[in-house]
């Protein structure tokens, strides 16, 4: 069974990645001149270009900026400092929004859907100084001052969950953006596992609390006791041991490497049948399908951007958190190794009465992966709690914070409003 849910799991990220390479090719950028329209001119276009270069399509302005962690993660992220149309005159001075996205995805999540549609874009378009995350391992960030994502017989690179995204990559890229921007604090939103790591970063370096103005949390995970995605579940039963039998055979990323590739690759090839229809959906098999508010045009920009990587480990303790209905740090596997990096048996819960950045809580009735009761819970025991807001949608999905068609109406415009209203109050109190 345990081989069976691996195996389910890395030939579903096979077929992803065939799918992506199939839409590799030249690049074309002739459309440049004629575009303004709120929808994309070449959606498989847009699935080739990378996120600066997408940016740049849209006629927004881009900076990419790479920097580096303690511990020698090479991090870029992805910066739209002023609007196109509206608040587009550059080097003025401008609230910053930071944004994080959600696991196996990229800050691509914030632009594929286009200008009018995607939030970075309209940020910008607000008045905002929009910087976009990229946590370590993904396809923008998987670089290291020594250590080799690729290497074959060593998983070191991979040996981190959203616990160290949380603990090191958040605060490296927030003091970077507050340095080049110069403002002293920020406005946070994150998606799912944006929202995790910011709840690791509250309870375990308070400091930083006080640098984050807002935080607006999209589709919050924290708590994941009500958990109903069946791959998490079938992980969850497993993941105290998952992550060891994996870097056995050498697999430290949940993405394909070479490796896994060519060996997935070939199971794949004798399972053609029974896997092709859960590899054309990995992500929706983790984040939930809604009919109503997928674009399916767009889902091969989609496709082409997402699964954007992540490590064995960041799922494995998410299915800790389901198994353990807690919100605790990663469990080493043993009690020993837990004793010797936390010095308990057990690893110690997340503290998130520390987190006490004003948090805004947006939440959706049908997400299966941030159940309306676990969110619940987790507002209740956040340190300063201001609003929690349920989408006036019932089919809402978890990718709808993403990727739905009307997010803008109901869900971003709202966001704005606040961060809007948090900001002048921050002027107020300064
Ligand atoms: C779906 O996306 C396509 C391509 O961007 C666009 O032309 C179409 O209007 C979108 N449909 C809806 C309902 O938003
Ligand atoms: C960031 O790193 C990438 C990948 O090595 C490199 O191509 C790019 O030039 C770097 N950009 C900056 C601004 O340093």
């Amino acid at each position: 069974m345990l081989h069976g849910g691996l195996y389910v799991v890395f030939a579903t990220c096979v077929a992803l990645a065939a799918a992506r390479g199939s839409l590799e090719g030249d690049r074309i950028l002739e459309t440049l001149n004629s575009i303004d329209s709120r929808y994309s001119t070449d959606v498989f276009e847009d699935a080739r270009l990378d996120v600066p270069d997408l940016i740049r399509k849209y006629r927004y302005p881009v900076e990419v900026h790479n920097v580096t962690t303690q511990d020698g993660y090479i991090l870029q992220m992805h910066r739209i400092p002023h609007g196109r149309d509206a608040n587009n005159v550059p080097n003025r001075k401008k609230p910053v929004v930071f944004i994080m996205h959600g696991l196996l995805s990229s800050s691509a999540d914030f632009v594929i859907m286009g200008p009018g549609s995607a939030l970075a874009y309209i940020l910008a378009e607000e008045g905002f100084d929009v910087w976009m995350g990229n946590a370590r391992g993904n396809y923008y960030s998987r670089r290291h001052t020594s250590l080799n994502p690729d290497a074959l017989l060593s998983t070191r690179y991979w040996r981190f969950s959203w616990d160290e995204i949380g603990n090191i990559d958040l605060p490296t890229m927030i003091d970077y953006a507050l340095d080049v921007s110069g403002e002293e604090r920020l406005h946070y939103v994150g998606h799912s596992q944006g929202t995790t790591a910011f709840f690791v970063m509250g309870s375990m370096q308070p400091a930083y609390n006080q640098k984050v103005i807002s935080m607006h949390a999209l589709a919050p995970v924290a708590y994941m006791a009500n958990n109903r995605n069946l791959l998490l579940r079938v992980l969850a039963s497993y993941s105290n041991n998952i992550e060891s039998i994996a870097s056995l055979i050498g697999i430290g990323e949940f993405m394909p490497n070479s490796v896994v590739f060519t060996w997935a690759g070939q199971a794949l090839s004798r399972n053609k049948v029974i896997f092709q229809p859960i590899c054309s959906n990995i992500l929706f098999l983790i984040g939930g399908w809604n009919e109503d508010q997928h674009n399916s045009t767009m889902m091969p920009a989609i496709f082409g951007h997402t699964p954007a990587g992540a490590s064995v480990r960041q799922l494995a303790h998410y299915g800790q958190g389901i198994s353990d209905r807690g919100f605790r740090r990663y469990d080493q596997g043993s009690r020993l190794s837990n004793y010797r990096t936390y010095g308990s048996f057990r690893p110690p819960s997340y503290d998130l009465s520390k987190v006490t950045t004003p948090v805004f809580l947006h939440y959706s009735d049908s997400d299966p992966l941030a159940h309306v009761n676990d969110v619940d819970r987790l507002f209740r025991e956040l340190g300063r709690p201001i609003g929690k807001f349920r989408i006036p949608l019932r089919s809402f999905s978890h990718l709808d914070f993403i990727y739905a068609i009307n997010a803008k109406e109901l869900l971003y415009d709202r966001v704005i409003n606040l961060i809007k209203a948090m900001d002048a109050n921050a002027f107020d109190e300064a």
